[in-house]
């Protein structure tokens, strides 16, 4: 009875460990920090198209998320990671990964530059927006496979 209750417990760890270590992948973390970028680049048009009132806080926490987000990015592409979990990651990344991270690195220092001097106003985030925007395609083009 006591051995029986103890390979129970055994046996759930061995699943809860299944279940946290599912959501470690590292094709899972890589998509949710775009899914980061991705909600916070909306953020930032929802104000720079003035459809949300210009707010500092909204604007620098969405900058901030883009800068943390996307240095963390490039660290999410471990060799044994190259398929699966509905990746769209493409095979040139472990081609070219200096590249890769070069591109990733510099979506983070534009969003640093512009922490730096907060854009103020509808029009600056408008601006800003061009600025950040122009990594997405960038990257996407060369590094993301196309569904
Ligand atoms: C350094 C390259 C790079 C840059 C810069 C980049 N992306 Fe990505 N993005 C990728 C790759 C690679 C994927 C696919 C990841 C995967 O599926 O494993 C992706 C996926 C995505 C996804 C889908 C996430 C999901 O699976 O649900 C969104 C949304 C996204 N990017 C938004 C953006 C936006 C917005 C920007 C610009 C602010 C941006 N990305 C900049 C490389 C980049």
């Amino acid at each position: 009875m006591k051995l029986k209750a103890v390979m129970f417990a055994i046996a759930f760890t061995g699943l809860a460990v299944g279940a946290v270590a599912a959501a470690d992948e590292p094709q899972v973390v890589r998509q949710a920090l775009m899914k980061k970028v991705g909600g916070a680049m909306g953020a930032l048009a929802a104000v720079g198209k003035g459809e949300k009132p210009y707010d500092a806080a909204v604007v620098t926490a969405s900058l901030t998320t883009i800068s943390e987000s996307s240095k963390a990015f490039p660290d999410q592409f471990p060799v044994g990671s190259e398929t699966g979990l509905e990746t769209e990651a493409s095979p040139k990344i472990w081609e070219t990964p200096d590249d890769f991270k070069a591109k990733a690195l510099k979506l983070g220092a534009d969003a640093d530059a512009l922490l730096a001097a907060v854009p103020a106003d509808q029009a600056a985030v408008g601006e800003a927006l061009g600025v950040l925007g122009g990594n997405c395609g960038g990257c996407h083009q060369a590094y993301r496979l196309k569904k």
